[in-house]
């Protein structure tokens, strides 16, 4: 199959579930790239058995292929088939899937999991999304489904349809369109290799893994040369503009990232004026966007706090906020 020059872009909502759905399947099938929605942030699926599929996606995103991929399952059964869960694993998992969950686990032999979609790596993570799109998918496609965040490499995460065609129009073959992710941030990723370990803060809150694990998480030492997690590469989240984090208010040549009761600014977008974050979340990446299509070229973003969700938050604020790859500061 090949992507160009079309991206077919089908509504998956109401009526349109069902055809859109069986469309879908049937274009992963023949080794396509769809792009779909998740609780968290959009995907862009490839079948996780066949490498080339996976070669044309990272192709797709432009993404550096030692970035292993997540492999997308209907349900813990089919998880089961493709890793091996210990007791902490098969904990989290009856309290967390389907949601915004994924694990990092020793991988089967024969999982079937193209080598490339694991970038070499014995571990494999999965995760059985919750958004009812997401399910029906994986359900008629009856396979593993690995999906990135469907956004150029660097790029910040989609959480809308909108998104996905600005960043991968008449690059993938297919995106479903069912409106606004409602957690708006990605996965927590937690490794059950020895430990259980954080890797990435994200749409489950830290503190309600800890209280089904009835104890802390480890937190993995992400090195900038050999990380753990590769997409926690400290430049990944990244608008165009510049960001000043914890700002009290915007300066002359700066728009304002607001949380709370704002201070007047000339370019404003709140991420909750009632200070809820889960709120927040959900708008986090389409107000980076959208501060970054008003040409601004300074944000300034003010303090959210860091329990619940605000851990994800200002892990992905301070990653915006850091000095791009491969660019001067
Ligand atoms: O919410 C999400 O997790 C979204 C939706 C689409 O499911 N997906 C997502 O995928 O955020 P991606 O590829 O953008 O980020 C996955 C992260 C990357 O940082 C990758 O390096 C890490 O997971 N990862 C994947 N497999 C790993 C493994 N075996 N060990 C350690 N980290 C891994
Ligand atoms: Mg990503």
């Amino acid at each position: 199959m090949t992507a160009e020059p079309g991206t077919r872009v089908l509504k998956a909502q109401g009526q349109d579930v069902a055809p859109a759905i069986e469309a879908a399947a049937a274009c992963l099938a023949a080794g396509g790239l769809v792009a779909f929605p998740t609780e968290t942030v959009y995907g862009l699926g490839a079948d996780a058995r066949n490498g080339e599929a996976i070669a044309r996606l990272y192709a797709a995103k432009g993404r550096p292929s030692f970035n292993p991929l997540i492999a997308h399952v209907a349900d813990v059964e089919a998880a089961r088939g493709l890793a091996r869960f210990d007791a902490a694993a098969e904990a989290l998992a009856a309290a967390f899937w389907p949601g915004p969950l994924t694990l990092v686990l020793p991988k089967r032999p024969r999982s079937g999991v193209s080598d490339l979609a694991l970038a070499g790596l014995d571990s494999v993570a999965v995760r059985v999304p919750a958004h009812a799109v997401a399910h029906a998918l994986l359900t008629a496609f009856k396979g593993p489904v690995v999906a990135p965040s469907a956004n150029r490499s660097g790029h910040v995460s989609p959480t809308s349809a909108a998104h996905v065609l600005a960043d991968l129009r008449g690059r993938i073959d297919m995106l479903l369109d069912a409106g606004p992710c409602p957690v708006g941030v990605e996965s927590t990723i937690v490794a059950c290799l020895d430990e259980p370990t954080l890797l990435r803060p994200g749409g489950l809150p830290r503190e309600a893994i800890e209280r089904v694990l009835g104890r802390a998480l480890a937190v993995a030492a992400i090195a900038e040369d050999a990380p753990l997690a590769p997409g926690m590469l400290s430049s990944h989240y990244a608008p165009k503009a510049r960001l000043r984090l914890d700002a009290e208010a915007a300066g002359p040549d700066e728009a304002l990232l607001a949380f709370g009761p704002a201070p007047a600014a000339s370019v404003t977008l709140n991420l909750s004026p009632r200070g809820d974050l889960i709120e927040a979340a959900a708008n986090l990446f389409s107000h980076l966007r959208a501060l970054d299509a008003s040409g601004a070229k300074h944000i300034a973003v003010m303090k959210v706090p860091h329990e619940g969700l605000g851990e994800a938050i200002n892990d992905r604020l301070a990653r915006a906020a850091a000095p791009k790859a491969g660019t001067q500061p």
